[in-house]
């Protein structure tokens, strides 16, 4: 039978050849948010990984937004410039179709790059104001000044001309972020979102903000290209946190409001979250979502097997799924899982072709060439 990992899915407009993507993963080693060699280097072997789709690390929409001095950042005219050269490298030589993460660290920004230890930057470290729902830090990082309505507008604002730079990269997609603890997420979380006005307190009211952002960068994002969410499954906390339950009502809103897909992830808003991690396990949340809203889904989290991955699209769990970490420990998974599942084996570039296992009957005998 035919692989259902490998077959072809439509977003809008765009057409992704097969249901597999690599996860968005900060690299932290941006200057000022422009990509560097490194982003070359990186997203370049990517692109040419046969995935089906390839987005970004979090690409910060204003300075405030990143989390360290060395994220990504698509605030100014250089970073655009600078993750235009890297774009232009992968739409080149490779054929997967390229998204970008718009993301905002909210509190969980001026900090060091985490191998040395994710601590608060000093005062001789450029660190700066972070900024968040309410004035509450999280942990022992910089406590943030919690947005007013004057804010909010900057901060939308700041989404919106990140969307309009993306659109002028001739991104194919956006992937709007709303989990793992940082801006968007902490107005969803009751736990974190404790303010008593119009964006705070009811379910409705907390995915007011995130919502309105959405809206206002579907309206200048193209009608042909699609646009996803990543969305929280779960705070993780034995009581009172954001539950799959809202996941499912939070998806139905962004349906509504023109979301082309939802990737359910979790996790990463308060410090005493207790996550239940192993194989698929934020799988279950993604076919939740799916089965009560219809949306497009894909899951991420522990997918790491072909057999795992061909499994969750072909039982109807999700429509796609996001691979991180397998694609740092092997950027040609997507080739070796085509093997695996005897399906067509995605594009090698040209340069690459003598190690097509029909070129190299001698290690792949039962894969000569006829
Ligand atoms: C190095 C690294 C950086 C990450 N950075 C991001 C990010 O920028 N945005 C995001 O939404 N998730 C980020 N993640 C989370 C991954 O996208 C993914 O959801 C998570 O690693 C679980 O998938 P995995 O088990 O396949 O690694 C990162 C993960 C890793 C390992």
């Amino acid at each position: 039978m035919a692989s259902v990992l490998f077959s072809p899915i439509e977003l809008r407009g765009l057409t992704l050849p097969n249901r597999i993507t690599v996860s968005p993963m900060c690299q932290y080693s941006a200057a000022d948010g422009n990509a560097t060699d490194w982003h070359m280097a990186h997203l370049g072997q990517l692109a040419l990984s046969g995935a089906g789709l390839l987005i970004t690390e979090a690409a910060a929409v204003e300075r405030r937004g990143r989390i360290t001095h060395g994220c990504l950042g698509l605030y100014s005219d250089d970073n655009e410039e600078a993750l235009r050269r890297v774009i232009e490298f992968c739409n080149r030589h490779g054929k997967t179709p390229f998204g970008v993460q718009l993301a905002h660290s909210g509190r969980k920004g001026s900090v060091h790059h985490p191998w040395i230890g994710s601590k608060a930057l000093g005062p001789d470290e450029d660190p700066w104001e972070t900024v968040s729902v309410t004035d509450e830090g999280y942990a022992d990082w910089p406590a943030p000044k919690m947005a007013d309505a004057a804010e909010m507008k900057r901060l939308t604002e700041a989404f919106v001309q990140a969307t309009i730079r993306s659109d002028r990269l001739g991104v194919d997609l956006i992937e709007y972020h709303n989990a793992h603890g940082y801006l968007g997420n902490v107005f969803l979380s009751p736990l974190v979102n404790t303010r008593t006005d119009a964006y705070g307190g009811s379910f409705e009211n907390r995915i007011r903000f995130p919502l309105e952002v959405f809206e206002a960068m579907r309206k200048v994002w193209p009608a042909d290209k699609p646009m996803g969410v990543r969305i929280p499954g779960s705070d993780w906390v034995e009581e009172g946190g954001w539950s799959v339950e809202d996941a499912v009502k939070y998806s139905g809103a962004l349906k509504e409001a023109g979301a082309d897909y939802v990737v359910v992830s979790s996790g990463g808003v308060v410090p005493q979250q207790r996550i239940k991690v192993g194989p698929g396990y934020q799988v279950a949340f993604a076919a939740e979502v799916k089965a009560k809203t219809g949306i497009t889904t894909m899951a991420v989290g522990m997918i790491t097997d072909p057999h795992q991955a061909e499994e969750i699209i072909e039982s109807g769990k999700a429509d796609m799924v996001a691979l991180a970490r397998s694609f740092l420990y092997n950027p040609r998974w997507a080739w070796h899982a085509a093997e695996t599942l005897g399906a067509p084996v995605p594009h090698y570039p040209d340069q690459y072709l003598r190690a097509k296992p029909e070129s190299w009957p001698h290690v792949f005998p039962g894969r000569a060439r006829k």
